[in-house]
């Protein structure tokens, strides 16, 4: 029997010694069980695959997917957030024609979900970004590969069997950015997506509750190398780390930005902008898109939720180029009420993590087709036929705020 005890002070449940988010509390203390599932499509909705994942996982991999930083409350906002919005449904519009499709940079998509950077996925399944590229692939969804995939990028744009985009940590060395750019360049990546949240002074602390919970080892498994990802991640294979220090320079500044701009051939595209601002600014130092992100409340505990967020990048970007929104995306109403806010796209993170520990392959497919038939359903409540019909009308402020 795991021990689970709610602690008021701090507004955690701890199961076992590892602290859960309050969020998935009321899930987590049903029975302190996992719903008694085996099979993908039996699953109901988004949520009830963490805490599937969380009993099919070590503590520190599940830590390492729940963490967030200091008390985890960006993670909560970002999720928590959406319910500040509610919508405003039509009546009198023709449904006959339902479509979720979207035209994105050329591409037509069955969907405005894509799958975001989520690194080291074979610490979740044995099929890790192969499973997450083979879903993608049935479900001809957009993968954004992580520059710190467990797999190789030739071997995951093979099994997605279209381009992905390669998300990007610089480190502090450019020849290192250089040799991965290039590299993502020529195993036909489309977008190069770099992440400016990341300067590395981030406090997961829930992920380290959970590594002293863990009785394993972690060098064990990790066959002797260190955690830092330059070491140990086939994305830096053949490249010289000696120099690197961190997964970012000190500071991206207009300067590396710029610097990038040259580099990179194809679409650039920011990761990690919660400004207008800052979104301003990348636009005018040419970049194609732009990530509403704050890394699912991984790196800094700020309180934004990304949804609130949106807006002010909305206005500064003036439609100039597509801004894509992630963090706390769990229901297709939530998809919703980021496109009337201006996005163009969402993307997910746990959610395809927890689908993949759960249940492999199945369980990214069966996330993606839970998000898209809610989404599908709250279209056709709302009287929307199209994405394009999802306006910012139709999403207000609870309470008239
Ligand atoms: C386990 C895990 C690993 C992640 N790894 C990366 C990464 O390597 N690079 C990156 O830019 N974002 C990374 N992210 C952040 C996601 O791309 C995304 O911004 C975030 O998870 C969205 O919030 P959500 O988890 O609430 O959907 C990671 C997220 C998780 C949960």
């Amino acid at each position: 029997m795991r021990e689970t005890r709610w602690s008021p002070m701090t507004r955690r449940t701890f199961i076992g010694g590892l602290s859960v988010l309050p969020v998935f509390w009321a899930r987590a203390t049903a029975g302190d069980a996992p719903p008694p599932i085996s099979a993908a499509d039996r699953v109901l909705n988004v949520m009830d695959f963490e805490p599937l994942a969380r009993a099919a996982l070590p503590p520190a991999h599940f830590g390492y997917i729940a963490t967030g930083a200091d008390d985890d409350r960006t993670v909560m906002r970002n999720h928590e957030a959406f319910s500040q919005y509610e919508i405003r449904a039509h009546r009198f519009n023709d449904l006959s024609h339902l479509s979720t499709s979207l035209s994105l940079y050329g591409t037509s998509w069955p969907s405005p979900i894509y799958l975001s950077a989520v690194s080291s996925m074979r610490a979740f399944h044995a099929d890790g970004e192969l499973g997450v590229a083979r879903a993608a692939a049935k479900r001809s969804m957009q993968l954004m590969l992580s520059t710190g995939s467990s797999i190789a990028i030739e071997e995951v744009e093979a099994a997605r069997s279209a381009p992905v985009w390669l998300q990007l940590y610089p480190t502090n060395d450019w020849e290192v950015t250089t040799g991965i750019v290039r590299r993502a360049e020529n195993a036909g990546c489309t977008a190069i997506v770099l992440t400016v949240d990341s300067p590395g002074a981030r406090n997961n602390e829930t992920l380290k509750r959970a590594i002293q919970a863990d009785s394993r080892r972690c060098l064990d498994c990790h066959q002797g190398n260190t955690h830092d990802m330059w070491r140990r991640a086939p994305m830096f294979a053949g490249l010289d780390v000696s120099r690197v220090t961190g997964l970012a320079p000190p500071g991206v500044t207009i300067a590396f930005l710029d610097r990038l701009r040259e580099l990179v051939k194809g679409r650039l595209i920011l990761k990690g902008i919660v400004t207008g601002e800052d979104a301003a600014i990348a636009v005018q130092h040419g970049v194609n898109g732009i990530v509403v992100s704050n890394h699912g409340g991984r790196n800094e505990e700020t309180l934004r939720a990304t949804i609130d967020c949106l807006p002010e990048v909305i206005a500064a970007v003036r439609g100039r180029v597509p801004v894509l929104l992630d963090g706390g995306i769990r229901r297709g109403t939530d998809v919703f009420k980021a496109l009337a806010l201006g996005a163009t796209a969402v993307g997910i993170g746990r959610p395809q993590a927890w689908g993949l520990a759960a249940f492999g392959q199945p369980g990214v497919e069966a996330v993606i087709d839970i998000l898209n038939r809610e989404l599908a359903a709250i279209m056709r409540q709302a009287g929307t036929p199209t994405l394009a019909s999802i306006t910012r009308e139709l999403v207000v402020r609870s309470h008239g705020g």
